[in-house]
């Protein structure tokens, strides 16, 4: 039986029942092994950009006998899916900016799903953004702790989003709205991430250092007051 780590077992149970799933870099294929063999879904697609990940995904999926309803396929992000052949995509373990990329070079496909699994290892905001001017709206949001990392997990589907500030787009709306109880720990990790990278403006003399300084100051300015609005705590 395949056994999920507590981050992909959280973005498993977010899968729609009954849904065709894509896992898009999908590494060793465990999330759709695993949604396959528990009978969660008909089928996947998994799709690994690199050969090396995706020959250990293939020998995964025949070893464990699901070949005939998970098809491996070597390819860049969704270019490898037609449209309309899957309702859930899962992009895990990536950082923002490339799934953000994944879902602008194949708006066919996007356009006919039904939910958006996305699980950025750093910059969620790019996601959060994408989302409100493409018309897709956060149904969810998740932060596991797992081997003292922290990880981010947005949920999409479609529809319009509205946000009360841009700053929602690096706390998450709806983690600040559940009063998520990793979501100040979370915080206070990328503060000190930020401060680091600060640190090194400050010294530095070189275009724009000062201009950067500033936008990041300003950023945990804001994160500051909404946090202590909403949860009474100083971060
Ligand atoms: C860190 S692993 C994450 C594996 C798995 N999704 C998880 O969350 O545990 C990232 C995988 O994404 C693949 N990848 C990166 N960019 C990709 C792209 N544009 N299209 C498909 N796969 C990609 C990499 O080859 C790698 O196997």
């Amino acid at each position: 039986m395949v056994k999920l780590s507590k981050r992909l077992k959280r973005i498993a149970d977010y899968v729609p029942m009954g849904t065709v799933v894509a896992d898009i870099g999908t590494d060793h294929a465990l999330l759709p092994s695993f949604l396959v063999q528990e009978r969660l879904v008909p089928a996947a697609v998994a799709v690994d950009v690199s050969p090396g990940p995706l020959e250990i995904a293939q020998k995964q999926v025949r070893a464990l006998l699901l070949a005939d309803r998970i098809s491996v396929r070597l390819g860049d992000g969704l270019t490898v899916i037609n449209p309309g052949e899957v309702q859930t995509v899962v992009i895990a373990g990536m950082g923002g900016a490339t799934i953000k990329k994944i879902l602008t070079q194949s708006p066919q496909v996007v356009d006919k799903l039904q939910r958006l699994i996305l699980q950025p290892n750093v910059a969620a905001e790019f996601i959060r953004s994408w989302a409100l001017h493409n018309n897709w709206k956060i149904i969810d949001e998740e932060i596991v702790f797992e081997d003292g990392r922290f990880y981010e997990i947005i949920v999409l589907e479609p529809g319009k989003m509205e946000l009360e500030d841009d700053i929602f787009l690096f706390l998450g709306p709806k983690l600040v709205e559940k009063f998520h109880p990793l979501l100040v720990d979370y915080l206070k990790r990328q503060k000190a991430g930020d401060q680091e990278i600060l640190d090194e403006l400050i010294k530095s003399t070189g275009q724009g250092a000062k201009e950067k300084a500033l936008a990041i100051k300003e950023k945990w300015e804001k994160i500051g007051q909404v946090i202590k609005c909403r949860f009474n705590v100083e971060i």
